[in-house]
């Protein structure tokens, strides 16, 4: 990877997300000041999916810096319709100029374009993996409305499974020590491998409550039934237990403010079973604010908006996102300046006190592959490496270096080992993974040279013969 690339939030670390978001606010205090900072720079915009307000922010706050922007906002345009890798692609855009900016429709494209890149890439959205610059702004927003984010209340609503914004920002949020609540479109909880991350990186357990308050964002089109919502403990210091569940309630009566964070549906990224069969899905709109629930509930959504937010709060005070919008050019431009190296992050290196501790990689892909088909690994194999990351919590898995999904190998080797075993007898205690093999089939694993451990032992006995 190029180094000084972002591809996923956990690239930065939480003092160097500080100092974007400080950098940021002087920016957006004084402007003028910071205009020309870049003005020898270029940036390459290269956006192969729709995009408004990424794509227009990014622009906008380059050219504030004084700097200029280069790129393609439409895939159909570039050499990629005749059948160039985006690996090429990358390599001679990052040719052209000092940073690059990119959102592409593939999970995992990003990091495989910092794999090519001469230059620091930015990831402007990997189809349903990350989108690390809308959560920067995001919390920005966040942190104008809290001051701190420790133990505030963040209701994550709509569709988590697909939502690249809402993994971004569950990460961050969970290192900023918010309590997070989720009230997914029915069929749109936040996926397995979200899930086993914040488990294992994060070591923090996801609840189930029941709420009858957040209930009421279905309620035009539930009836009657409650809504079970899952809600992550933050911090180890909160209570854990089902039976505290009341000091779980938003105490939206009793002052208490609270992020409601609303999402669309992501059609284009379903298939047509799922998108024929649209299930509850929360909405938020004028009878939802008169409540005195949300009385204290101040409304953000990364946009665009389809159905789930309705224009009739778009006046009311509490509604934040045509302004967290806004401060897409300032949280911007602050990110620009401090990847292109024109301020210094205020701790020397990348990774200090940054994202979770790391695994023992596994890269041997004739043995396994990524499963995702709309990983850039899968697709453009050629280019990739195919790394994986083995986890043992909570489950034993590889993680797809590029897509972060998981792929659970059905037999495994001891280190040195002459056979292999089903995956579902690996060592429940910590094991040094590096060690182990991993394998799809037991066809992968006998051309391994390895053996079913029954016909072993028979061998052994044979031997005598
Ligand atoms: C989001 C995206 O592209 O993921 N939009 C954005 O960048 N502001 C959200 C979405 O498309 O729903």
């Amino acid at each position: 990877m190029y180094r000084g690339s972002l591809i996923t939030i956990e690239d930065l670390s939480t003092s160097q997300i500080e100092d974007v978001l400080d950098l940021a606010q002087e920016m957006e205090q004084n402007r003028d000041s910071f205009r020309g900072v870049a003005s020898h720079a270029l940036m390459a915009n290269l956006f192969f999916e729709p995009s408004t307000r990424t794509r227009g922010s990014f622009e906008s706050a380059m050219k504030r810096l004084g700097g200029d922007v280069v790129g393609t906002s439409d895939a159909t345009s570039t050499s990629m319709t005749k059948g160039e890798s985006l690996a090429d692609t990358v390599r001679i855009w990052s040719s052209y100029a000092d940073l690059m900016v990119i959102r592409h429709p593939w999970e995992g494209a990003a990091r495989l374009a910092s794999e090519y890149s001469d230059v620091p890439v930015i990831n402007a959205g990997d189809g349903s993996h990350e989108h690390p610059t809308q959560t920067l702004l995001d919390l920005y927003t966040l942190r104008k409305e809290f001051g701190t984010l420790q133990g505030k209340k963040i209701v994550l609503c709509g569709d988590l499974k697909n939502g690249r914004t809402v993994h971004s920002l569950v990460y961050a949020l969970l290192r900023f020590g918010a309590v997070i609540i989720f009230v997914p479109g029915e069929g749109l909880g936040l996926p397995d491998h979200v899930l086993h991350k914040i488990e294992a990186d994060y070591q923090l357990p996801i609840q189930p409550i029941r709420h009858r308050g957040l209930e009421a964002l279905y309620s035009r089109n539930r009836s009657g039934e409650e809504e079970e919502v899952d809600v992550i403990y933050m911090t180890p210091s909160y209570p854990h237990t089902l039976t505290l569940f009341d000091s779980m309630d938003l105490h939206m009566e009793k002052g208490e403010s609270f992020a409601l964070y609303a999402t669309r549906r992501q059609g284009e990224r379903e298939s047509s079973v799922e998108s024929d069969r649209p299930g509850a899905y929360p909405r938020i709109d004028s009878s939802i604010l008169r409540m005195s629930d949300f009385s204290k509930a101040f409304v953000l959504h990364p946009l665009p908006r389809v159905d789930e937010l309705s224009p009739s709060i778009d006046a009311d005070p509490r509604s934040r996102y045509f302004q967290q919008a806004r401060n897409g050019v300032p949280v911007r431009m602050s990110l620009i300046a401090l990847m292109l190296g024109l301020y210094p992050w205020s701790k020397a290196s990348r990774g200090d006190e940054g994202g979770p501790p790391r695994g023992a990689s596994w890269d041997e892909p004739e043995v396994i592959v990524c499963d995702n088909p709309n990983c850039a690994a899968t697709i453009e194999s050629q280019n990739a490496s195919h790394s994986f990351t083995i986890y043992q919590r909570p489950l034993i898995r590889l993680v797809c270096s590029y897509c972060e999904r998981e792929t659970i190998p059905s037999y495994f080797s001891y280190p040195f080992g002459e056979v292999y075993h089903p995956i579902t007898d690996f060592p429940k205690e910590r094991v040094d993974t590096g060690r182990f093999g991993f394998y799809r089939d037991t066809g992968t694993a006998q051309a391994r040279g390895l053996r079913h451990p029954r016909r072993v032992t028979q061998e052994g006995q044979d031997a005598g013969e």
